[in-house]
């Protein structure tokens, strides 16, 4: 049977034998997947091993700050924080057509991942939290004919971009590439990840950018990064996060009429989206109690400047996609 010490151990010799006394990258995404690689890589090899992490500007409000303050404080292991808001934001300034946003976004990250790797480099390996599934589809890599070695050509990013500059294929570390997702919950909350990042929901590489319609503006984001946060806030205090497949805001770039107090509004509106899911692959939006809406409507309305209404999605996938873009 499968307990998770035999595993850290046989995961840390195989780690060692591996890498010998090369440097490894690893690009953290504040997921199960790549925080628990982390940790078993910087139990195996310490030093060699450098986290990066890239803020695209796109995450949900605290959650950059969080993870590095988790990494240095609770693992001690350094993280290599990149700030690079302004550039996916300069990226996509002006584009409303959701592909080409994704197209964009994709492809900064591919820049910004290689100059940093230059700068921070030079490293051997490249580790991946590549699962059991993942090894079978096998997209994002290639066998090296010389060595039957596992090379990758893709980073493994959420973004369905174009393969990585040849000069930058690394070699491999994927001590996870015998799990399947529940093994890597189980692990994860054995060696001390807390909850939030064990039973984090989906969230899509792109992030925010795509739960605002159209135009992404620095403004547009504070808003709806302060919407989200309070349907965080309410879905967790309520007990709803882990029934729930996902449960995020969307910002609509159009305005309606409000009024609040003796005045007249002319705000956005946020979109709540709900949904059960086994796989995301089908999506049914959540029976969730009024109660719980209302609550979080309210705190919207009164409590994020610039939202003055808040509509709840009922379309389920199909026909409706889980993201509105
Ligand atoms: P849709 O909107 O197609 O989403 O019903 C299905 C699931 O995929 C997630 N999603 C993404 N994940 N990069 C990702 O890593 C992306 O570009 C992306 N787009 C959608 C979505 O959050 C849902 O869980």
């Amino acid at each position: 049977t499968w307990t998770t010490a035999a595993f850290v151990e046989e995961s840390v010799r195989e780690i060692r034998a591996r890498v010998g006394e090369k440097r490894v990258l690893l690009a953290l995404s504040g997921g199960v997947d790549s925080s628990t690689l982390a940790f078993l890589l910087h139990k195996a090899i310490g030093d060699q091993l450098t986290c990066m992490f890239i803020d695209q500007g796109f995450m949900r409000k605290y959650e950059p700050e969080r993870l590095v303050k988790l990494f240095k404080e609770e693992f001690h292991i350094d993280v290599e924080y990149v700030n690079a808001r302004d550039r996916f934001l300069a990226q996509i300034e002006g584009i409303t057509d959701p592909e080409e946003k994704r197209r964009r976004i994709g492809h900064e990250f591919i820049r910004v991942f290689e100059e940093e790797s230059k700068r921070l480099g030079p490293f051997d390996y490249l580790a991946q939290g590549t699962l059991y599934p993942d090894v079978i589809e096998s997209a994002d890599t290639n066998v090296d004919p010389k060595s039957g070695e596992r090379v990758a050509v893709k980073i493994k990013s959420h973004h369905n971009v174009g393969g990585l500059p040849k000069d930058l294929r690394f070699k491999l570390v994927e001590p996870l590439r015998k799990l399947f997702k529940d093994e890597v919950r189980k692990l994860g909350r054995a060696i001390g990840l807390p909850e939030e990042i064990v039973q984090r929901q989906p969230f899509p590489g792109p992030g925010l950018a795509i739960r605002i319609l159209g135009e992404v503006t620095a403004e547009k984001l504070n808003i709806l990064r302060d919407a989200d946060l309070i349907v965080r806030q309410e879905i967790n205090r309520q007990g709803f996060y882990n029934q729930l497949w996902q449960s995020f805001a969307v910002l609509l770039p159009i305005r309606s009429v409000g009024v609040m107090g003796d005045q007249r509004t002319y705000a956005y509106p946020i979109v709540l989206r709900l949904v059960k899911s086994e796989d995301g692959m089908t999506a049914d939006w959540a029976r969730v109690p009024y109660d719980l809406l209302e609550t979080i409507s309210n705190r919207i309305v009164n409590e994020v400047k610039g939202v003055n209404r808040v509509v709840y999605d009922i379309t389920s996938k199909p026909p409706g996609t889980i993201e509105w873009e």
